[in-house]
């Protein structure tokens, strides 16, 4: 693992085998900023809802990253209860930990991977999974595992991104079509979103109708030189779609509309509350 890497690389972002440490410190400061991002906390707040935590529940988070849901299920399932984050990464488990401390959160970290939870068979009341499954190449396992750790009638809620549908305002259409064409060759499962449902029945799980959307919009802070334009714009120059001039052209002219203040892109999140039939609790 490279220790050099500053910032993410189409292909790599978010792999836990493969990131490097100053990646890392990279995605804390993207996940920080989305965390503020009025539209995450709105499909949070929704999921939470959906999900109604009681004192003494197990709370797994999946793919926990900087641990701010972890904290959040740990202060819902109370002193009586226990939170989870499982994550990959060690580094970002070092950040977790030290937070969580820092909060004074019960919440604990654990290494763990989404397509081989290390925990028993339903053990858990409720699953927290988001924008985790985009980065996993088997989220058939993944939701296999989510329903086998599910205690009948448990809860998990999966929350993810699906990329194909992000929008920008400022970037010539055709030469967007082919960035955006470029980016989800690189991702691991950039269409996400879309097959949550269909998997999670297969596992055996029941998905509430009501499904919870909201748009991941960039600041225009962000979007000034913004990273994923430029990787996007790379790639796709690599792959011969475009021209290096379109791509800087694209990059440049987002940043100009930023700084303007009108520069609009999104990607959109979709929430699922999906339960494992049954009845019965891990908690005493
Ligand atoms: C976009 S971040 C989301 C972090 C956190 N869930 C949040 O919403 O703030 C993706 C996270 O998934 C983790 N991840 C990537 N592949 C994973 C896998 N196979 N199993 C579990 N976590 C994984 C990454 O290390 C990273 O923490």
């Amino acid at each position: 693992m490279s220790t050099e890497e500053s910032s993410f690389t189409l292909g790599t972002a978010f792999r836990p085998d493969t990131i490097g440490d100053g990646a890392v410190r990279a995605m804390v400061g993207v996940l920080d900023a989305q965390d503020v991002a009025p539209s995450i906390e709105r499909l949070r707040a929704w999921a939470l809802a959906a999900g109604d935590v009681q004192p003494g529940e197990v709370c797994v988070d999946v793919g926990s990253g900087t641990g701010v849901m972890t904290r959040r299920l740990a202060a819902l399932a109370g002193p009586d209860g226990q939170a989870i984050g499982l994550e990959p990464n060690e580094m970002l488990r070092a950040v977790a930990t030290e937070r969580a401390a820092a909060a004074g959160s019960t919440a604990e970290f654990r290494p763990g991977l989404a397509t081989d939870i290390p925990l028993p068979d339903a053990s858990v009341d409720l699953v927290w999974c988001e924008r985790v499954l985009q980065h996993v190449p088997d989220p058939e396992t993944a939701i296999r595992e989510v329903a086998r750790v599910l205690r009948p009638g448990g809860r998990a809620l999966l929350l993810d991104s699906d990329h194909e549908s992000r929008v920008e305002s400022s970037i010539d259409p055709d030469v967007a079509r082919e960035m955006l064409v470029a980016f989800l060759g690189q991702l691991a499962n950039a269409r996400s979103a879309r097959d949550i449902p269909r998997l999670a029945m297969q596992a055996g799980l029941v998905v509430d109708p009501d499904i919870g959307s909201s748009a991941l919009v960039y600041t225009q802070e962000e979007l000034q030189d913004f990273e994923l334009y430029r990787l996007s714009g790379d790639q796709a120059v690599a792959e011969g779609r475009i021209t290096r001039a379109q791509a800087d052209e694209a990059v440049r002219s987002m940043s100009e509309a930023a700084r303007q203040g009108w520069a609009f892109s999104a990607i959109t999140v979709f929430g699922f509350v999906c339960r494992k039939p049954g009845s019965g609790t891990v908690s005493s």
